[in-house]
């Protein structure tokens, strides 16, 4: 998200907005290394690296953004006051105030985003923006036509009706489960088991497998791995205000 670049300074306690103004026009700040003196000059920290007489912002320097490949038995909070893992634990650094991206249920598995960048994290769980999250399941029970029919155009829940989703049934396993895939655009609570439920089936495996464009590829179950400036750029580029 571009913001003007007196406002990313001030932010990140440098100096005040008027001051950094003064600074811009004396040529002490630089975008990706080139001097910008224009006021109202915009840049996003999410992808530039902005400086202060050569001097990187505290602010961006600390900005982290991991993509996990949670697996189950693992709780999406911080910390837990009985003591069970969480997804904190499987981050190769400790640093204050990095939080899930929303949360995935103590037994799903899969693609969790965990960062301390407060401004995006509020964007990607706005249901305005309609982030698509895909999930595999293995679900006991029929799928009946009329069963994907209530899942595909949207069905009644305790928290209200879901919106629209994408349903594929890949087949059924040797256990006699229904393999199924489902895209959403809300992030409820539960939301992927509940709905199942509501259709009369039992979700006995769910995995997140893609969180907008990115997916698990190459990550094993455990690991994680840093985002890359175009994949942050390209999630806040879903965010922003159209
Ligand atoms: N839906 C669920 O039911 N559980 C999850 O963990 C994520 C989505």
């Amino acid at each position: 998200m571009e913001e003007r670049l007196q406002k990313i300074i001030s932010r990140a306690g440098v100096a005040s907005r008027r001051k950094a103004e003064e600074m811009i026009a004396a040529g002490r700040v630089t975008v990706d290394g080139v001097t910008v003196r224009e006021p109202g000059t915009k840049a996003d920290v999410a992808v530039a690296c902005i400086a202060v007489d050569g001097k990187p912002l505290p602010e961006e320097e600390g900005r982290v953004y991991f993509l996990l490949n949670k697996p189950k038995g693992y709780i999406s909070t911080v910390s837990d006051e009985r003591g069970r893992r969480t997804v904190i634990d499987l981050l190769p650094v400790k640093k204050a105030h990095v939080y899930p991206v929303g949360r995935l249920d103590q037994n799903t598995e899969g693609l969790l985003l965990l960062t301390n960048d407060g401004t995006l994290t509020q964007g990607l769980l706005h249901p305005r923006f309609l982030v698509r999250k895909t999930y595999r399941a293995k679900v006991a029970g029929e799928l009946t036509p009329k069963a994907l029919k209530k899942l595909r155009g949207g069905l009644e829940l305790a928290d209200g009706m879901t919106a629209p989703a994408e349903v594929r049934v890949y087949g059924t396993t040797d256990q006699g489960l229904v393999d199924v895939e489902i895209t959403l655009h809300e992030g409820r609570n539960r939301q992927v088991r509940r709905m199942f439920e509501a259709v009369g089936c039992d979700v006995r495996a769910l995995k997140r497998t893609r969180f907008a464009q990115l997916t698990l590829d190459g990550l094993k179950r455990g690991a994680c791995r840093p985002l890359t400036k175009a994949e942050i750029a390209s999630l806040y580029s879903l965010v922003e205000e159209r």
